[in-house]
Order: C-alpha cells, then sequence, then structure tokens
C-alpha cells in the first residue's frame, strides 16, 4: 500500500467508527486545554543535552483527552484517555503524548489499520463483526495487554489521578554522545484514583472535564516527568512490548499544570502535537507506530483546517 493511501485510510476508519466531525481530531476529539510549568531535574540534565531538560522552567501547553474520535462521547467510557505536553521556549518545541495504556495494540500502522476496519460497526447490525474481531485478536496476542489496561480497569475518577504513558522509546542523548534509551511516564501528585462505572456514569458526560475545571480553580495539578530506562535486550521499536516493572525509573522534571485554557483552536489556527517533534539531545527509535504517527497526525490536521 502507498504510504499516503495508508494514512488517508487510517483517518478514513477513525471517521467510520465514531463519525467525521468538522474540525475535530479523527482521534481523541474531546479535550480540555490547561497552561503548565515544566521543570526538569538535574538527572534529566545528565541524561540529555536537551533544552527543556536543562533545568529552566518551561512553558507548556496541554491537552487532556477522550481517546475516542466522538467529540461527545461520555466520560465513563471504557477506553483510554490522553494527556499531550508541548514544552515550548524561544526556538523550539518539544512534545510528550501519553495514555493510560503503557502499551499500544500494534506493532505496525497496516495492522492497527486492520483493527480499525475491523471494529467499525456494521450498518446492518450497528456492531462490529465479532468473530473476525476475535480471530485477530487470537492471531495478534500482543494487543492484550493494551486491550486489559483500558477495558479491565474501571472509569478515571479524575486526569489528574491516573498515570500516562509513553509507549515508544526515545534515546535520551548527553553532551559526550552517550544515549539512554527510556520511556516517558508521568505520574499524578494526587495518587491514582478510579471510580466504579455506575457513579462515573451518574457523575454526568463531561464530569472528568468539568472535574478539571474545578480543581485547576482551586489550585494547581501537578505529574512527575519520569524516564523508564531500558535494560539491555528490551525491545526499543516494540510499542505492544510490557518492559519488567523492576526497570529503573528516573524522575526527570516535574509539570505543574495552573491554569484552564479557552481552546486556542479556530479560524486558521490549531495546535498539532507530534510526538516525533523533539529537540536535539533527543532521539527517535525506528519503531513503525512512532514513525507512522506524524503522517496520520497531519492528514488528520489538514481535514481539520478544510
Ligand atoms: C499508528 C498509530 C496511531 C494513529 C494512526 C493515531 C492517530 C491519531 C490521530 C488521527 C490523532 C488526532 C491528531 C490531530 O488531529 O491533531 C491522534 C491524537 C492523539 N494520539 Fe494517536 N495515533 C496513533 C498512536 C498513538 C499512540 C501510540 C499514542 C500513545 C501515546 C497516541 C496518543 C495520542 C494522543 C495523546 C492524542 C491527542 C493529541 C492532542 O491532544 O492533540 N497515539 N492520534
Amino acid at each position: 500500500m502507498e504510504d499516503e493511501e495508508l494514512y488517508e485510510r487510517l483517518i478514513a476508519a477513525a471517521n467510520a467508527s465514531f463519525g467525521s466531525h468538522p474540525r475535530r481530531r479523527a482521534l481523541h476529539a474531546k479535550g480540555s486545554w490547561a497552561r503548565a510549568n515544566f521543570t526538569a531535574t538535574p538527572a534529566a540534565a545528565a541524561l540529555s543535552r536537551a533544552h527543556p531538560f536543562q533545568g529552566a522552567p518551561i512553558e507548556t501547553l496541554v491537552r487532556f483527552s477522550n481517546a475516542s474520535g466522538d467529540p461527545d462521547a461520555h466520560d465513563a467510557e471504557r477506553e483510554g484517555r490522553g494527556i499531550a505536553v508541548k514544552l515550548r521556549w524561544d526556538g523550539g518545541e518539544t512534545d510528550i503524548l501519553a495514555t493510560t495504556s503503557p502499551t499500544f495494540l500494534t506493532r505496525t500502522p497496516e495492522e492497527f489499520l486492520e483493527l480499525m476496519e475491523l471494529r467499525r460497526p456494521d450498518p446492518a447490525t450497528g456492531e462490529p463483526d465479532m468473530e473476525r474481531l476475535g480471530a485477530f485478536f487470537g492471531e495478534h496476542p500482543e494487543a492484550l495487554p493494551a486491550i486489559q489496561a483500558v477495558l479491565m480497569k474501571e472509569p478515571l475518577a479524575s486526569f489528574a489521578t491516573v498515570t500516562y504513558f509513553s509507549p515508544h522509546a526515545f534515546g535520551f542523548v548527553d553532551a559526550a554522545e552517550r544515549t539512554t534509551w527510556a520511556r516517558y511516564r508521568l505520574v499524578p501528585s494526587a495518587g491514582e484514583q478510579r471510580i466504579a462505572d455506575d457513579e462515573a456514569k451518574a457523575r454526568g458526560t463531561d464530569y472528568l472535564h468539568a472535574d478539571l475545571a474545578e480543581r485547576l480553580r482551586a489550585g494547581s495539578v501537578v505529574f512527575e516527568l519520569r524516564l523508564q530506562l531500558a535494560a539491555d535486550g528490551d525491545p526499543l521499536e516494540d510499542p505492544t512490548a510490557v518492559w519488567p516493572a523492576d526497570r529503573e525509573l528516573v524522575v526527570a522534571g516535574r509539570l505543574e499544570i495552573g491554569e484552564l485554557l479557552t481552546d486556542p483552536e479556530g479560524g486558521e489556527h490549531i495546535e498539532v502535537f507530534d510526538p516525533t517533534r523533539v529537540d536535539d539531545g533527543i532521539e527517535l527509535s525506528a519503531d513503525p507506530i512512532l514513525q507512522a504517527r506524524p503522517k496520520a497526525y497531519s492528514v488528520s490536521a489538514y481535514k481539520r483546517l478544510a
């Protein structure tokens, strides 16, 4: 399949499942925006020469989202939630994207397309073909940790009480060109908290977004950025791979979210968060999902501008 066709089909498959909504993201359509400050630790500066890790406070744009492409999705739904962080300074940007699942569903964009096309509801029944979907998971057991991380967990109590993970490894390069491979995670200072499905449903369609607004009226919401260091032999290019829980975690910084923002997008202006947009001192792996993301996101972004 030609590259262009693959990315057009990925967005078309998202639209077929969730509807096509003018100006909205094809996935992660429902979001809340906030302003934050990021301050790196000396341990981050020791690992990477990238500007945002040198310790000076960096102004940051944050967007919390529901993974669905439906802008009216109920916040109680058992699906992923995302955080997108744009570290922006005079002369550069670095984006960090993470979700509530430690791993991704597939190893390649082609397999992700297959899955998205299989989960599309059949117009006759309104349901996906469960038999074919079951066969896909039978052939792809690597998808199961990601499915379990979403479906087997109760709904979030708050966007501020869950850990967000990046399933990709990035290389953190220091001044002497030494590279340390690691995965990001954002750990909430408020601790982890989930609630029962019934309670989440009763809290209302937008309860997570309302909770975030309320917390930010009362004070700030803080996450610790940690780097889970790869050990020899950990797969660096496979976002479905679970790394052993005992891998070293380095505290790399503090993200202090201070204020809710009204949606900064409108007219000719949109924001695009792209995990391959990184400063010198952060290296991309050849992970096919990581490499595919900017191409899929730009198809979605052009449609948002159309
Ligand atoms: C090939 C695999 C993937 C595809 C096709 C895909 C597709 C998309 C699309 C179309 C958007 C909306 C982009 C826009 O309009 O700006 C999006 C947003 C997002 N994706 Fe992915 N995605 C993939 C993998 C991942 C992975 C592995 C993660 C895990 C960190 C992730 C996390 C997010 C987040 C957090 C957002 C919201 C960004 C925002 O708030 O603007 N995605 N994705």
